[in-house]
């Protein structure tokens, strides 16, 4: 088997250039030119087919093995967020109110990474390696664009890796597990619509504040007295916007909020009940409602496939120490790999990158850092993943 850690070593400092070069440039989701830019000459430059423009900025490389054997897929994310930086690096982001505050500067570097190590290897294993650089990650669909757009033809693979730095992780801790790892999200809106009038009459009204705040209260029991115990939810009204006067009843109240689950059977029960309980509580006031549940901002949860989370598990045993894999409770965040996943089985690993001293701020804080002597060590286990797949098939 390759040392790819002891390779990944060796590029240490490359991978640092290039981590904090995307850090001091950020992008927002598919406005990542300058990044795939970089991406796209670094693979050309190792003899890799490359693709430009999937996803509108997203890069794909297919690296060929020795022989011809199965396809992988390698997932690396390259988007910022609009976050204002508030670190005292000397690196620190050059474009205002944009920062790579979850470490997707990282990924793009680590997927650099790996993009030589598979091609400087290339006589040692067979198959083909896919690399997906992919756009806006943040909430914006860049893996659904990317799937739409042909991430997963020509060739189709057979099974899909990912790897999210994790600042609120020990250095070089592994999470590999089979099943749920982030849960599915849901972005719905409602509007409720009664009859505004004088603050001193409300005989004469329908008083959108009223009816709005029972809403509220109402959707809090769906997850409390109808989602099953032993099943997982979240519902969260994240906003509500009603009135602007202090002496008048209001016409409108607005909210908007989030869903979080794991399991589509849970996610479709909460959903009725909320149009019940809308359409309930509505009725009773005489007011209207409208809810825009935004289907195309869905993202689908993580859920890892058990034999490809044995095979990352196995792969990462050659690098670490066994009490180094670990396993953790679900998280409620969500992740648009999925879209990938929903199509190609595949595993999703977190890779603790605590910064010495412990971290100044978790994932999407202004001051959030990463410890950098996590990318060698993420880049050698994507790369060794790979090939483990490839060589077993
Ligand atoms: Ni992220």
């Amino acid at each position: 088997m390759t040392d790819y850690l002891s390779l990944a070593r060796q590029l240490a400092p490359d991978i640092i250039a290039w981590r904090r070069d995307f850090h001091q440039h950020p992008e927002l989701g598919f406005e990542e030119f300058r990044t795939a830019g970089i991406v796209a000459e670094h693979l050309q430059a190792l003899g890799v087919e490359t693709r430009t423009g999937v996803g509108q900025t997203g890069v794909v490389g297919v690296i060929e093995g020795a022989s011809p054997g199965p396809t992988v897929l390698l997932r690396f994310d390259m988007d910022a967020l609009p976050v204002p930086e508030e670190t005292d690096l000397p690196f620190a982001s050059q474009h205002p109110g944009v920062m790579h505050a979850c470490g997707h500067d990282g990924h793009t570097a680590i997927g650099m990474a790996v993009a030589r190590l598979l091609a400087q290897t290339r006589e040692q294993w067979p198959g083909r390696v896919k690399l997906m650089f992919q756009p806006a990650e943040e909430g914006l669909g860049g893996a659904k664009a990317m799937v739409r757009d042909g991430l997963l033809k020509h060739p189709r693979p057979d099974a899909a890796f990912a790897l999210h730095l994790w600042n609120q992780l020990p250095l070089g801790q592994l999470v590999v597990q089979e099943g749920p790892l982030m849960s599915a999200a849901d972005h719905f809106e409602i509007s409720i619509k009664g009859k505004g009038g004088h603050g001193a009459a409300p005989e004469d009204t329908i008083d959108a504040v009223l009816v709005g705040a029972e809403v509220v209260n109402a959707l809090q029991s769906i997850v409390s007295r109808n989602v099953p115990p032993q099943d997982t939810a979240v519902l969260s009204v994240g906003s509500f916007r009603a009135g602007g006067a202090f002496n008048v009843i209001a016409e409108r109240a607005n909210m908007a909020g989030t869903i979080r689950t794991f399991d589509p059977e849970v996610r479709a029960l909460i959903l009725q009940r909320m149009q019940k309980v809308l359409t309930g509580i509505t009725a009773a006031h005489g007011a209207q409602a409208i809810f825009d549940l935004k289907e195309n901002e869905y993202t689908p949860a993580v859920i890892n496939d058990a034999s490809m989370a044995e095979i990352a598990r196995t792969a990462a045993q050659k690098m670490l120490p066994p009490e180094q894999i670990t396993e953790i409770r679900p998280l409620m965040v969500s992740e648009d790999m999925s879209e990938v996943f929903n199509r190609v089985p595949g595993c999703y690993v977190l890779l603790g990158a605590e910064p010495e001293g412990g971290a100044r701020g978790p994932h999407h804080n202004p001051r959030f850092d990463i410890n950098e002597d996590a990318l060698p060590l993420a880049a050698a286990i994507m790369a060794s993943i790979a090939v483990h797949f490839n060589r077993r098939q």
